[in-house]
């Protein structure tokens, strides 16, 4: 497995990840080709959207790192990054989420940011324990909703 930045070929296989996670999970959301260019691989808030291969190239998952403008639907402070992170229910719980972070990790400090806020579902255990197993903290919790951050330091 490796990781390297997201690029606009990488849409389909992207698109796909969410779909396996979509069946996986039985919560909708967007995961079209043109949602997954806008929200990741293009956004001009995106500080790196980083993919993870397995050994014939095919994409495992993927991590975005955004900064978070006035306004953004979470209402994370401005100048904060935001983290998502998705990844086929085939290739969980092998480091794939570990990999990831560590290239969103060292973004982040070549950004300066400070804090990293991960807006998850309260249910979503797996979520929850993997952003605690890289070092974020809860902060706030909305209805239904954990945020944590994670202090770049
Ligand atoms: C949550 C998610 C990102 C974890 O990714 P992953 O590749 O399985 O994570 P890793 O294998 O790198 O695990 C790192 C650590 O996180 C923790 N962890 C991850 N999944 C876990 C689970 N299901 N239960 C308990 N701990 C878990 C563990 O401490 C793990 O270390 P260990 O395997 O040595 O015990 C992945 O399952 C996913 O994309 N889920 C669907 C989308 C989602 O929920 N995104 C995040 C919240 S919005």
């Amino acid at each position: 497995m490796a990781t390297r930045i997201a690029s606009l070929d990488d849409a389909p296989a992207m698109s796909r990840v969410l779909r396996e996670i979509i069946a996986h999970t039985g919560r909708d959301r967007p995961s079209d080709e043109a949602f997954v260019t806008r929200q990741y691989i293009a956004n001009p808030a995106s500080i790196r959207c980083t993919v993870a291969i397995d050994d014939e190239g095919v994409v495992l998952g993927f991590q975005s790192l955004v900064r978070a403008e006035a306004g953004n639907r979470y209402e994370v402070p401005v100048g904060w990054g935001i983290i998502g992170t998705h990844i086929s229910p085939r290739a969980r719980r092998k480091g794939v989420g570990s990999a990831l972070f560590r290239s969103s990790r060292k973004a982040a400090g070549q950004s300066e940011l400070e804090n990293i806020d991960a807006y998850i579902g309260a249910d979503n255990q797996s979520g929850l324990r993997y952003y605690e197993a890289m070092g974020f903290q809860t902060y706030r919790t909305p209805e239904g909703i954990v945020q944590k951050v994670y202090t770049v330091g």
